[in-house]
């Protein structure tokens, strides 16, 4: 039997980033006792947690491919169930393609091996619907092979494979959640990792054009961010050990189609850039929430509703009234 989260004394593993700042906040609704927010600040950002730590939640700042500080943080929080939601983005992997496959395969197997030490009793691992890579056949259910085509990608279904034979060696409670594509307000708009919705929505906002890579016909199926972290607090009373779940809004869009909608989401009548595609981008990526909806209630927000929400969230966050005042003259 799982410990009740509104039990748990739980820690979130890069627990500063986006989806992550979303789950902390929902997690603190559910009335966890203890919740610790763990990152290196790699991507994450204080801003992310200021009313998860305003409602008591900790952060620690720390590596989680160092199992020594993992370890510390989680015994001195007395911690008994992880969120693990640590990764470098996609795109760093054309940088660093060996760190950013490394990084996934040594946070989960940190995490993997201290669970397995009896440090703590259950995790929930974030993998991705990346490890799909280009769809086979469409929409991409549980049981798509998976095909990763970056070294992100390949770390994520590494670290997949990892868990599945901890759990069957070692009969450890642990489970995988898999989100296709997130988007929504706290998802880092700066650097060159940055995600296409937050980076065009800042450039549109500090008067740049967007760009598209490619022909732009490739195609994403976007979740609203807080559509992923229900999904997550639901799976977490189902899903027994060993057990994966997709989690998708099946709104498959293109990239071109997109551009549309958050121009009209900002207001922006300009010129969309074009720019090479990126070696390795995969073509289509649709999913599909039969199995998830036979196991949870799920509604996903429709995705016009859900850049509005983010756009409004970039606005306050980049300039404030100046631009809303723009937008409502638009
Ligand atoms: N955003 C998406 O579209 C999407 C889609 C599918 C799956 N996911 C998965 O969801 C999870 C969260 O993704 P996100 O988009 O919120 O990413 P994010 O980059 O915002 O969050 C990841 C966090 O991990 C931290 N981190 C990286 N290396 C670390 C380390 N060594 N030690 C401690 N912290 C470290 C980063 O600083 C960052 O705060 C990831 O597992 C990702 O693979 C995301």
């Amino acid at each position: 039997m799982r410990i009740p989260l509104r039990e748990a004394k739980v820690m979130i593993v890069g627990g500063a980033g986006f989806i992550a700042s979303h789950l902390a906040d929902r997690l603190l609704d559910e009335g966890v006792q203890t919740l610790v927010l763990f990152d290196n600040l790699f991507m994450g950002r204080l801003e992310n947690i200021a009313s998860a730590t305003g409602r008591g939640a900790v952060f620690v700042k720390g590596d989680a491919c160092r199992r020594d500080e993992l370890r510390e943080a989680i015994e001195a929080h007395g911690v008994n169930v992880v969120f693990d939601l640590a990764t470098k983005p996609l795109v760093y992997s054309f940088d660093d393609p060996y760190d950013a496959f490394m990084v996934n395969v040594e946070i989960t197997g940190n995490l993997l091996e201290l669970q397995r030490q009896g440090l703590f009793a259950t995790l929930c691992h974030y993998s991705s619907s990346e490890v799909y890579g280009t769809a086979v056949y469409e929409p991409m259910d549980e049981q798509h092979p998976h095909n990763p085509t970056t070294t992100y990608a390949g770390g994520k279904a590494a670290a997949d494979v990892m868990l599945k034979t901890w759990v069957s060696m070692f009969g450890l409670d642990a489970f995988i959640v898999r989100p296709f594509n997130n988007y929504g307000p706290r998802q880092n708009p700066d650097g060159p990792y940055a995600a296409v919705i937050p980076i065009s929505i800042r450039r549109i906002l500090q008067g740049e054009s967007p760009e598209v890579h490619g022909s732009g016909e490739q195609s994403r199926d976007f979740v609203f961010v807080k559509d992923t972290v229900d999904a997550t607090v639901q799976l977490y009373g189902v899903l027994k050990a060993g057990e994966e779940a997709n989690i998708s809004a099946e709104g498959n869009i293109s990239i071109n189609e997109l551009m549309d909608r958050i121009c009209e989401a900002t207001g922006y009548g300009g010129e969309v850039v074009r720019k090479a595609r990126r070696r390795a981008d995969v073509d289509c990526h649709a999913g599909t929430n039969a199995y998830l909806k036979t196991i949870i209630d799920f509604d996903p927000t429709d995705i016009v509703s859900g850049l509005r929400q983010t756009a409004d969230y970039y606005r306050d966050l980049l300039c404030g009234d100046a631009c809303h005042e723009q937008a409502d003259r638009q």
